[in-house]
């Protein structure tokens, strides 16, 4: 029979900006997130004014993770991917004192983790970083931030050695391409030039990150974290599948500098064509050497593209802007739904790179509806996931090596393209609204029950 291996983690994975709220509390520093109201690709906007955030109490995680915990452990959670909000470690992203009370916060999570058997996973910067480093230094666009961003990896490092394991550097690092402030503290209006830069320099932070763990753990393993936005040709005309294999290296470049330490050719081409002249040191080309542990990537969906340009802007996902697929269907949110991309991707990036993998994001945002007697019922999301998970199995069959499946939003949070909580991910229902209204009491969805079986089945309990 066709199974998962024994050491597979199992579970799901969230994000301290769309969950934890206490967006002030116990001296953490105001972050790109917090200015981002409306979420990621939004405006950035002036809090002192008053302005609210569905993000400022969020799921409020951060007061009660110890029952949230409990469900993850009831569902038969081996793993939980969390982040660290840097602004609770270093208020303005400048300081040399890291922040205690922050420190401490990660300290009883991880401890409550343990106490359970969860794993953590932790991704040091998901989509937030101290507005400080913007509003001072200007983002990632400046050298100097590198240097900030290693002195707040190796204090995170040092002070959890004992408790975390498995890091990640930054979240969907190929997102900065489309929402640049959130990705590397820039405005949208940047140029091309400006954009690269930032990114080569979170590039070099990632690698040094790596460095660092290992010296300070040599038993930790960490990863990177791509949006794999898997493109496919929308017909076999050879001028759209190059187009296609062009969209891919979009995100692939990234993949590429992480996993085998240097530049690819086609970037430098793409550099040398649109005029981007980066200031990149041989110091930086020695530190990029430094490469990842394993991948880890999101996967919601997949989109087509043709050399046709009208054509390539009629759907926009989450990021990309896409042709839609004849062949599939989508989500009410208009992410067309692949399972089979999923077993593609895999085996894709396990023929490029051959290092482990890891699926640390996957899940189906929907309009959750509880019944007369209040459950969701979320037939619709299971049958998203089932398929989903056999096409994992299947390219575990074709020989890939996956570490684990975490998928998002085990419990319903607040959405990062638009900051709403009515696209919910969960298995657990948050009883919030998009107005912020209702009690933020937990219960458990239909799918709590799937997925505690297909954990405690290790999956052989999946149709298909
Ligand atoms: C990924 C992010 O892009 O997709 C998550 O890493 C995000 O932070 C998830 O929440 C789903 O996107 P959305 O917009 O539906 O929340």
């Amino acid at each position: 029979m066709k199974t998962f291996p024994d050491t597979f983690l199992w579970g799901g994975a969230v994000a301290a900006n769309q969950v934890e709220g206490a967006w002030r509390e116990e001296g953490k520093g105001l972050s790109t997130s917090d200015l981002q109201p409306q979420g990621i690709f939004g405006p950035v906007v002036d809090r002192v004014a008053g302005s609210k955030s569905l993000k400022d109490v969020a799921i409020d995680f951060y007061h009660r993770y110890p029952d949230d915990i409990k469900l993850f452990a009831e569902m038969g959670f081996s793993c939980l991917r969390v982040s660290i909000a840097w602004t609770r470690i270093f208020p303005n992203g400048d300081e040399q004192q890291p922040n205690e009370a922050g420190l401490a916060f990660y300290d009883r999570l991880f401890d409550e983790l343990a106490a359970h058997n969860i794993t953590p996973l932790v991704t040091l910067s998901h989509y937030e970083m101290p507005w400080g480093l913007v509003k001072q230094y200007g983002g990632w666009g400046n050298r100097r931030v590198i240097g900030f961003f290693e002195h707040y990896a190796r204090t995170v490092f040092t002070r959890y050695q004992k408790k975390v394991r498995l890091w990640l550097t930054f979240n969907e690092i190929n997102m900065s391409l489309h929402a640049p402030m959130t990705g590397v503290g820039l405005p949208e209006t940047s140029s091309k030039s400006e954009i690269y830069q930032a990114i080569h320099h979170q590039l070099v932070a990632s690698a040094m990150a790596v460095e660092i763990c290992h010296d300070i753990n040599p038993d930790a393993r960490i990863g990177n974290m791509l949006l794999g936005g898997l493109v496919y040709p929308l017909s076999c005309k050879p001028d759209d599948v190059f187009e296609a294999l062009q969209e891919n290296r979009k995100w692939q470049f990234f993949g590429d500098v992480q996993c085998r330490g240097a530049y690819p050719g086609y970037m430098l081409r793409f550099f040398r064509e649109n005029d981007i002249q980066l200031d990149i040191t041989d110091a930086d080309r020695q530190i990029l050497e430094s490469t990842v542990d394993f991948i880890s990537f999101s996967y919601y969906m997949s989109g087509c593209v043709t050399a046709d340009e009208t054509l390539n802007q009629q759907m926009r996902g989450n990021i990309l802007s896409m042709v839609p697929n004849p062949h599939l269907q989508s989500s009410e949110w208009g992410w067309q739904i692949d399972p089979v991309g999923l077993r593609t991707l895999l085996n894709l990036l396990w023929d490029r790179y051959q290092k482990p993998l890891f699926i640390v994001e996957n899940g189906l945002g929907a309009k959750d509806i509880p019944d007369a007697t209040g459950v969701v019922q979320d037939d619709y999301r299971i049958s998203y996931l089932n398929d989903h998970l056999v096409q994992v199995r299947e390219a575990i069959e074709d020989g890939v090596k996956v570490m684990g499946y975490t998928s998002w939003g085990p419990i319903d949070l607040v959405s990062a393209s638009k900051a709403e909580l009515s696209k919910r991910y969960g298995f657990i229902y948050v009883d919030r609204d998009d107005n912020g209204e209702g009690s933020l009491a937990r219960s458990r969805k239909k799918s709590f029950y799937w997925y505690q079986e297909v954990i405690a089945t290790n999956g052989a309990s999946l149709k298909g």
